[in-house]
């Protein structure tokens, strides 16, 4: 009997539907050509969620991400609710519902396509064979630590603490060394232990664990810098693992040396295989509802969701290919077109890769 597998779809706000509707579409045409079955079930999010129900994480649709064997999430957020008190806001739910499913590790590639090498603000010779990968600390630091206000001696005053302790740090560095494990071996530990204890904590706890994993070579870089070298050789870094907020930071950096962060994939997961999977892009309300999105970085999210929690590699590395081929043959997105005019929508370009998608399986 096949294998069921129940997957939760998180719309969300923006160009959230749009996108997912297209990776959607890809998911439907793996279950004809690798005989899989999916279960789909949907659930709100984020403003739309505020909107319908007052709360921007329904337990509703906690208890279906529960349910399920992974989640895709499209994106949340938009200026309707930028003003909204702390609870009534998009992101409060995003990082609500990180923490329910504890899902403390945020894996982020970025892979520069040699075919839109030009399409980056910097020079082709600097990205050739740019291909690194975020491990991003994801639910604890001064996202998740205390938060206040206060009257000072010079008025009021803010407070953020960042915590982390040892075990907190310790997960997320194994993860750091075992996805470099399976690439190519380089580990870029990034924090601020010049100046920050949660860094000089994090610091220790990496070189404590480092020695059980002698085949990786391991680089301590603090976050200036590594925000400098991110810029100045990029093709050089294999694994970065950091905490949340530098990994929130270096992750988008990152995602501007692909030249659009409508490419790029991310999977959050827990301890399990379990996983959260999500373009890294937003809801972009600039271009909402007008089908000229790009779907390439939820499709790709896809793959890394049939890569990391069902462990589906074949199908992973054909949707890869079949994005690769459709970029290949010239088709782009006004995100990533040097010539807007000849610029495809979303449901063309979904359309492309699941055609792509059937002859890359027909050839294989
Ligand atoms: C991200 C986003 C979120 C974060 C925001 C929307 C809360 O920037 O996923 O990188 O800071 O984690
Ligand atoms: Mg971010």
């Amino acid at each position: 009997m096949t294998d069921v597998k129940r997957i939760a779809v998180i719309a969300g706000d923006g160009i959230g539907p749009e996108v997912v509707a297209e990776a959607i579409k890809v998911m439907k045409r793996t279950e004809e050509l690798f005989n899989y079955k999916f279960e789909f079930e949907f659930g709100l999010f984020g403003g739309i969620a505020i909107d319908e129900t007052g709360t921007p994480l329904p337990e509703a649709t906690l208890d279906m991400c529960k349910r399920a064997d992974s989640v895709l999430l499209g994106a949340v957020g938009g200026p309707k609710w930028d003003n909204n008190s702390k609870e009534l806001r998009p992101e409060t739910g995003l990082l609500g519902i990180r923490k329910a499913l504890g899902l403390f590790s945020n894996i982020r590639p970025a892979v520069v396509f040699d075919c839109l090498k030009d399409a980056s603000t910097l020079k082709p010779e600097v990205l050739e064979g740019t291909d690194l990968i975020v491990v991003r600390e994801l639910t604890g630091g001064i996202y998740f630590g205390e938060k206040f206000r206060r009257e000072g001696e010079r008025g009021q005053e803010a407070v953020d603490t960042c915590v982390y302790n040892v075990e907190e740090v310790e997960r997320i560095v194994r993860q750091g060394f075992e996805v470099a494990q399976k690439r190519r071996k380089k580990l870029a530990s990034v924090d601020k232990a010049n100046v920050l204890e949660t860094s000089r904590l994090w610091r220790e706890t990496v070189n404590r664990i480092a020695p059980e994993y002698p085949d990786v070579e391991l680089e301590h870089v603090l976050v200036d810098n590594c925000a400098m070298q991110l810029l100045r050789r990029p093709a050089s870094f294999d694994v970065i693992v950091t905490e949340n907020m530098f990994g929130d930071i270096l992750s988008d950096e990152a995602a501007m040396l692909t030249g659009s962060i409508g490419m790029l994939s991310s999977a959050s997961l827990g301890e399990g295989s379990f996983g959260l999977y999500e373009p890294v892009h937003g809801s972009a309300p600039d271009i909402a509802g007008q089908g000229i999105a790009n779907p390439i970085a939820t499709i790709l999210s896809v793959a890394l969701m049939f890569r990391l929690t069902f462990g589906y590699e074949d199908a992973a590395n054909a949707i890869e290919a079949a994005v690769k081929q459709v970029l290949d043959a010239g088709h782009r997105t006004g995100d990533i077109a040097v010539d807007r005019s000849q610029a495809i929508g979303t449901e063309q370009m979904g359309n492309l890769i699941v055609a792509a998608l059937s002859e890359q399986v027909v050839s294989a």
